[in-house]
This record gives C-alpha cells, sequence and structure tokens, in this order.
C-alpha cells in the first residue's frame, strides 16, 4: 500500500523531475567550453587561412614573432585557461598579466592586434582573441620547422585579467623539477609531454637577469665551462639592469628551428635556464631527453601532443566569456 502511494507520487513528480534533470544538464552544457575541428565554418569560413596567412606574413617582417606565438600559449594557458586573459591591459579595475614578472620578456603582442584586425575586417566581433593565441602558436610551429597540429577552435575570451594568480599556477625558471612536472600535470600534461613542451626552449632568447644566478658570483658547476664564457660575455654584470635587452640566445646552432638541438645542449651542459639543465639532472625526466635528443620525429610526436592538450585548458564558454572586438580590452570598456 505504502509502496502504490510512493510510486503514485513520483508519477504526479514525473514531469518536474524531468524538468529539473534538463535544466542541469542544459546548465552543465552551457558552462562547458564547446571547443570544436572548425567551429567557424559557417561564421567566418576563411578564419583559420586569415591567421595564417598574417602569421606568414608578420613571420616574414619580424620572424621572432613566431617564437612570441609558442610563448604566448603557455603563458595563456597555463593560467586558469586559454582566454586571452593575458592580451588584456590596464584599465577600469583590470591589472594587466602582463605587468607580472613571470611574463618578463614576453613581446610582440602588439602584432596580435594586426591577426585581430585583419580577422575584423572580413568577420566583426566572430573570431576570439583566445582562438587567435591558439591558432597563431600552431602556425608558428609549423614556421619554425616544428608539426602541424589539429586544433580546435570556440574558445572565448574572459572578462577578467589573472594576474593574482599567475604566481601560484606559472613555474618559475628555478623552480625544483617536481614542482615544475606538478603544475603541468594539474593541466594533464604527463612527464613526459613537460619535456617535450620544454622543447620550446629550442627557439628565442633568455634576458640576462634570468641566468646571473648561474654565474655570479660563482659559475654553476653543471654549466659546460666554455660555454660559461660565452654566456658571461653575453652578461657580463652580475645585477643586470632589467630593461635592458641584454640577452643570450637559448640554441646557438639552429636559434629558430624548433628541432632537438636543445635536448642535445643541455645533455651537454647548455642550458640556459636552471629548469632546462634540470630536465637532464632529475631521474624522473632525464630517460626523455636521452630519447628526444636521440630522435627528432619523437620530440615532435610528444611536443604536438601535449601543445594540443595546453591549448585545451579549461576553455571558457558562451556564458562565461566573450569575443572581445579588440584584444587588449573587454567588450564593455
Ligand atoms: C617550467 C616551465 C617554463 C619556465 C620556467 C619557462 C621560463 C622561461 C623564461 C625565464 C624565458 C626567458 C624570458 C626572457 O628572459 O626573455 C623563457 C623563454 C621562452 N619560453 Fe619558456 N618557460 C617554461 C616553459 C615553456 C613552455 C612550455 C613553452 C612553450 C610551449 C615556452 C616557450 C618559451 C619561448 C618560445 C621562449 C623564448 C621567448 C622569446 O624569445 O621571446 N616555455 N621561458
Amino acid at each position: 500500500m505504502l509502496l502504490l502511494l510512493l510510486l503514485r507520487l513520483m508519477m504526479l513528480q514525473l514531469p518536474f523531475l524531468l524538468h529539473t534533470f534538463a535544466t542541469i544538464a542544459i546548465e552543465i552544457i552551457m558552462s562547458l567550453g564547446e571547443i570544436q575541428l572548425n567551429y567557424y565554418s559557417e561564421s567566418c569560413p576563411n578564419a583559420e587561412e586569415i591567421v595564417k596567412d598574417e602569421v606568414i606574413r608578420l613571420y616574414h617582417k619580424h620572424g621572432n614573432t613566431a617564437v612570441s606565438w609558442i610563448r604566448t600559449l603557455f603563458h595563456d594557458c597555463m593560467v586558469k585557461s586559454c582566454d586571452a586573459s593575458i592580451l588584456l591591459e590596464s584599465i577600469n579595475g583590470i591589472e594587466s598579466e602582463k605587468t607580472s614578472p613571470r611574463n618578463m620578456g614576453m613581446r610582440n603582442f602588439k602584432y596580435i592586434n594586426t591577426i585581430k584586425d585583419a580577422l575584423e575586417r572580413s568577420c566583426p566581433v566572430t573570431v576570439s582573441c583566445a582562438d587567435i593565441v591558439a591558432l597563431s602558436a600552431r602556425d608558428a610551429v609549423v614556421l619554425l620547422g616544428g608539426p602541424r597540429i589539429e586544433m580546435k577552435t570556440g574558445r572565448k575570451d574572459s572578462k577578467e585579467s589573472h594576474l593574482a594568480e599567475i604566481d601560484d599556477l606559472l613555474p618559475n625558471h628555478n623552480d625544483s623539477m617536481m614542482y615544475v612536472l606538478s603544475r603541468f600535470q594539474s593541466v594533464g600534461i604527463d612527464v613526459e609531454g613537460t619535456v617535450a613542451l620544454l622543447g620550446a626552449h629550442s627557439v628565442g632568447r633568455v634576458h640576462c637577469v634570468n641566468i646571473v644566478d648561474r654565474l655570479y658570483p660563482a659559475v654553476d658547476p653543471t654549466l659546460d665551462p666554455t660555454y660559461a664564457e660565452y654566456l658571461k660575455r653575453r652578461c657580463p654584470h652580475p645585477e643586470p639592469d632589467p630593461n635592458a635587452v641584454e640577452y643570450a640566445r637559448n640554441d646557438l646552432q639552429t636559434p629558430m628551428t624548433l628541432d632537438n638541438m636543445y635536448y642535445k645542449n643541455i645533455m651537454n651542459n647548455k642550458g640556459l635556464l636552471l629548469v632546462d639543465q634540470q630536465l637532464v639532472s632529475s631521474p624522473a625526466t632525464s630517460s626523455f631527453v636521452e630519447n628526444m635528443a636521440a630522435n627528432n620525429d619523437y620530440f615532435h610526436e610528444q611536443f604536438s601532443k601535449a601543445l594540443l592538450t595546453l591549448s585545451e585548458n579549461n576553455p571558457l564558454s558562451e556564458k562565461d566569456g566573450e569575443v572581445r572586438r579588440d584584444c587588449r580590452f573587454v567588450n564593455s570598456d
């Protein structure tokens, strides 16, 4: 009798229960970033071509833009979400992430606007800045001799900066390898993927402020002595002016190629940053370094996989983000 009563009560409540479940399901779907391959196929069919053309054009004018796009993806996606928060300027209560010491040395932001302007001319307020960050990095990897990576699109742009969280989320160049690995693990990248991603240090430069601790007052014994002499010539002051353009190149042999020379260098004690050198000395990472040094295809394969995972970190949904008109400002500014 009691059971019958309970069943009847449930039947009466069924429409209400179904409605509640449906509402919860819609809420969940809305809160997930819906990224997919060719997201712009109808709204802006040439979006990916436009980005690629601009990235190539900029590369031929200023080769280091390609290097920048790869670092920008890392610094954007590692901090909470691939949401172009890094591109926001300090205005109206927003404190730009660009002011964080962790983002020191980042360059070429102004050319993101060049890419955005080209997109706005064809498809106004359609392609997010977060997707520009992802696609420009993808195209830059190819220009620098790396692999072609299929990337999804449909990320939305944040309406806030995450300056306050950067120190907790973005590893520093002198952090321990265990800490670095745990940071990458928190965004779904394993040890092998972390070793591969650091291979991005096969291109670009490091300012002397990030190197001098390994040179003064005494040279770090894990540095090759001849290489240390070269670094001291590049960085002659123990306390360099942080604004001075004093730097050393990551890879002297193939400075503009995303290749496994990085691993060969660090195995020869020619890593610039402490984090680079630690890849060789840490038992958790050293065997991956050896394998990547021995096989460029294997490095490229692992790099593609890990960069893809990084590029899909926690994309914002329509509900939480927007498509900025100007990558430097939220639309309400
Ligand atoms: C533990 C992880 C990492 C640390 C601590 C780190 C730190 C640094 C530092 C200190 C610099 C030199 C900045 C300067 O002095 O100008 C640098 C440069 C660079 N990093 Fe990383 N990095 C890490 C991982 C990555 C990853 C995962 C990528 C990309 C996938 C990346 C891409 C680059 C590039 C391309 C440059 C050269 C930038 C240029 O020349 O403009 N880094 N990194």
